[in-house]
């Protein structure tokens, strides 16, 4: 099977499994744990953050930054497709009671004027406080696309100016790192907390780092013992974490290369209709006509290629590292044959 579903499927690497293997453990939950303590130190400094947090998933990350930055009854503003609102099992009210103002982007990205035009006024007693603005880099059900950096920093000032605090889903943020040829340190001096998963295009098997200042990771910590995410001898996947992000950075240009050849076999069927500027490893594309997603997918897994529809029109394929050039290859002889 050529399993383009999600860069979540990927397995860990021989060397990766040796790292994970050979790693020095001890209590985490006691901060004992030497490669998550290395992890933490060196993911923070990647990304100019004070400190970090190795947690099981993104979407503890993501639900652990919305409790610190927030109160119950407060408002966080992010895009209509955020993962942290559609994604994450209505995590937002559950876990912080705080409500969501979902604002229309533009394939998963918004700009400073949208999230100016919806802070509320904090004197009107009607209005929930508008509190956090949560950002996400890729935007997965945008297609991947990235935000422009100086949006960032437009988005940034609009925050400082209504003492809101900057949320980063980065899920997929050295995609657009590598895409964008960006500097991850410049991301500490324009956001609060970022999430970073290490289990998707980084190929870990498990964990993603929330980062930020000392005291916000304090907090953090807190809350994540709450959330029954404290882990034990977390050494042995933080060591598959620590292997992805130092080793397996660059080569998600290949992974851009290879969804750029498929984005252009799909360009040329009938069946596919719009599909969001391919920026990374994500294809999110329109089927219309002889096909539906449903049956688009059902024959391509037919022909053991794994696809999955993300909507009533939308079917996506996502590039990863267990993603060869040969699959590449077939996948393209198979749409031709389409
Ligand atoms: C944009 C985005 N944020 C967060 C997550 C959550 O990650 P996890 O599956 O590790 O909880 C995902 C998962 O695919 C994602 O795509």
């Amino acid at each position: 099977m050529i399993d383009f579903r999600s860069d979540t499927v990927t397995k860990p690497t021989k060397s990766m499994l040796a790292a994970m293997h050979a790693a020095p453990v001890g209590d985490d939950v006691f901060g004992e744990d030497p490669t998550v303590n290395e992890l933490e130190k060196y993911s923070a400094g990647l990304f100019g953050m004070e400190a970090g947090l190795f947690c099981p998933s993104g979407t503890m990350t993501n639900q652990i930054a919305i409790r610190c930055h927030t109160k119950p009854g407060d408002e966080v503003i992010c895009d209509a497709l955020s993962h942290v609102y559609l994604y994450e099992g209505g995590g937002i009210a559950a876990n912080s009671g705080v409500s969501v103002q979902l604002l229309p982007g533009h394939f998963g990205r918004i700009t400073a004027e949208q999230v100016a035009g919806a802070i509320n006024n904090p004197d009107d007693v009607h209005r929930p406080l508008s509190r956090l603005v949560s950002l996400e880099n890729t935007a997965n059900r945008g297609g991947g696309t990235c935000y422009n950096f100086n949006d960032f920093q437009a988005i940034k000032a609009v925050c400082s100016t209504n003492n809101l605090s900057l949320h980063l889903d980065g899920a997929r943020l050295f995609n657009a790192i590598v895409a964008k040829k960006e500097s991850p340190a410049d991301y500490g001096t324009v956001f609060d907390s970022i999430s970073v998963c290490l289990s998707k295009g980084l190929g870990a098997p498990v964990g993603s780092v929330l980062l930020g200042s000392q005291s916000f990771i304090q907090k953090a910590r807190r809350i994540r013992k709450v959330f029954g995410g404290g882990m034990r001898q977390a050494g042995y996947i933080a060591a598959g974490a620590l292997y992805a992000i130092q080793h397996h950075v660059t080569r998600l240009e290949q992974d851009h290369a290879h969804a750029a050849r498929l984005v252009q076999a799909l360009q040329q069927k009938d069946f596919v209709g719009m599909i969001p500027p391919v920026e990374t490893n994500i294809i999110l594309f329109e089927v219309k006509g002889r096909f539906t997603p449903k049956s688009l997918v059902a024959t391509l897994a037919s022909k053991g290629i794994l696809t999955i529809a993300m909507s009533p029109t939308q079917v996506r394929i996502v590039t990863h590292l267990d993603i060869t050039e040969e699959m590449v290859q077939q996948t393209i002889r198979e749409i031709e044959s389409l």
